[in-house]
């Protein structure tokens, strides 16, 4: 039997909560340009809605980092697949990600990116799953603290599928 899909979080809440996540943002930054710095693929979708969201100057990049593979688990491995476009060195940065679960993709980013220098340097997760974290990373702005399931949809996926959903579903494996 196929897995099922088992909404969680349907697209009207989503977009909801990252309207206020905008308007929190936009208050919270000095004047200038803030440059949001999206983690390919899970968070385009995200980072598309986040940025309209914010009510100010940004620059939009993207950096690639992988360490699932396929599976439904980190492998603890992460690689760069993509680097930034252009420098961040005395820029105000928000790493914008989908869902952080072990932390170990968050917590490799920061340190790489903290050497870059930028002038400030945080996180916007749409999407948190405490109870599996390993590595301590500090989330300055989250959409959603989600319970110990494998979600998909909103940009997230499983083997690549699911990405194009609107809402946010937990994967259910057949019984
Ligand atoms: P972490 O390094 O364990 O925090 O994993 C972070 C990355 O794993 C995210 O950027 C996602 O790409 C992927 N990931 C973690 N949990 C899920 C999930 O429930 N669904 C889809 N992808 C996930």
């Amino acid at each position: 039997m196929a897995a099922g899909l088992r909404l969680l979080i349907p697209e009207e809440k989503i977009q909801a909560r990252i309207r206020e996540l905008g308007r929190q943002i936009a208050q919270d930054y000095p004047e200038g340009v803030l440059y949001l710095v999206g983690i390919l693929k899970g968070a385009w979708i995200f980072l598309a809605d986040l940025a309209r969201a914010i009510e100010r100057p940004v620059r939009i990049d993207f950096i690639g980092i992988s360490s699932y593979g396929t599976g439904k688990s980190t492998s603890g491995e992460v690689k760069l697949t993509k680097d930034l476009d252009c420098s961040i060195e005395g820029e105000d940065v928000l790493i914008v990600e989908d869902i952080v679960d072990s932390g170990v993709t968050l917590s490799y980013l920061l340190h790489v990116l903290a050497q870059r220098k930028p002038r400030s340097l945080r996180v916007a997760a749409l999407l948190d799953k405490p109870s599996r974290r390993t590595a301590a990373v500090d989330l300055a702005y989250v959409g959603f603290q989600i319970p110990d399931a494998f979600v998909v949809g909103y940009g997230l996926d499983y083997a690549e599928q699911y990405r194009n959903l609107r809402d946010v579903y937990a994967l259910e494996e057949p019984s």
